[in-house]
């Protein structure tokens, strides 16, 4: 069997693909990943990303969506977290790519394992009696939202984002993504509506739209139960320093992305575990890890 991947997003969903379809199901971690890729016959990335055409992802070239067709492959893995769904039409509509040779397993999993984490944590929550409110930041076309407002439906959910993708200034202080896909519009194709319209309970939430965080300025709250979803070093860094003394005792931050090495999302989680003495944990979907709040607080 010959594979190729799509999206070149990081290490976190390849190496489930990996475990997916290989045989490394009690120490996916142990082996280098290219070595895991070269076991498994993967024979490129894709990645609609034009400024990755023709370089190499863990040791693979990266084609364009449009040269997928050409190669000799029985199946594609989708890897990218979000958009799935997107892709998939995308790839079969546009490009050609035949359906039965498209599988979103694993990202269909990884989502499956974050929202398990927050229903689970909601519930814990609840029973425990933890008072407080819930955010995102980086909300996007509200996917995820849905989930936390299902979840906490008698909470009121505050959600941050600029609606019309990552901000120009961001871009430029996230080393990682400033040299590869420089793209601020990135994540623009949303709007409030869309948002709102897609969750269960919408008298329940409340819009910050505008720059992280230059939208707290009015918002005095405390929180239980946060997810930060900005993919970027600058507002994932301000998110954790903004919400973090306004979490309620053994509350929770969830942030996404820490293990995408696309962004320096990890570089500002661990700058700031460091200080403050917190230990990031990955939840188990690849890409993701949790920060329980000890103290209200910071030191
Ligand atoms: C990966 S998407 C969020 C995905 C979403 N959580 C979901 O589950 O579908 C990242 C979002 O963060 C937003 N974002 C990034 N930096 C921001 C900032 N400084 N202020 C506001 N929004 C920002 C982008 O506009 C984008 O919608």
């Amino acid at each position: 069997m010959k594979y190729l991947f799509y999206a070149c997003s990081g290490e976190g969903i390849v190496r489930y693909v990996c475990q997916l379809i290989g045989k490394y199901i009690d120490e996916p971690y142990a082996a280098p990943i290219e070595t895991l890729l070269d076991d498994l016959s993967v024979i490129a990335f894709s990645d609609s990303a034009e400024e990755l055409w023709g370089t190499l992802h863990f040791g693979r070239q990266v084609i364009p969506p449009a040269k997928i067709a050409e190669e000799n492959f029985d199946k594609i893995f989708i890897c990218s977290a979000m958009s799935y769904e997107t892709i998939k039409k995308n790839l079969t509509d546009q490009y050609g790519v035949a359906a039965d040779k498209i599988d979103c397993t694993a990202v269909k999993q990884s989502n499956y394992i974050r929202k398990q984490f927050v229903q689970y944590f909601a519930k814990r929550a609840e029973a425990s009696g933890i008072e407080g409110n819930v955010a995102e930041g980086g909300v996007y076309r509200g996917a995820f939202a849905k989930v936390i407002n299902k979840c906490f439906s008698n909470r009121t959910l505050h959600l941050f984002d600029t609606f019309e993708g990552f901000s120009p200034n961001d871009i430029v202080n996230d080393k990682k993504l400033a040299k590869s896909v420089n793209k601020h519009s990135h994540l623009g194709e949303t709007c409030v509506e869309i948002v709102l319209n897609s969750l269960p309970y919408r008298e329940k939430a409340i819009i910050h739209k505008g720059i992280f965080p230059e939208t707290t300025k009015n918002v005095d709250d405390i929180f239980v139960f946060v997810s930060l979803d900005f993919d970027l070093y600058s507002p994932i860094k301000s998110g954790l320093e903004w919400f973090y003394p306004r979490m309620n005792r053994n509350g929770l931050i969830l942030v996404h992305d820490y293990f995408n090495t696309n962004f320096d999302c990890m570089k500002a989680v661990d700058e700031f575990c460091e200080y403050y003495g917190l230990m990031p944990i990955p939840i188990g979907d690849g890409l993701s890890v949790a920060i329980i709040c000890t103290s209200q607080v910071l030191p």
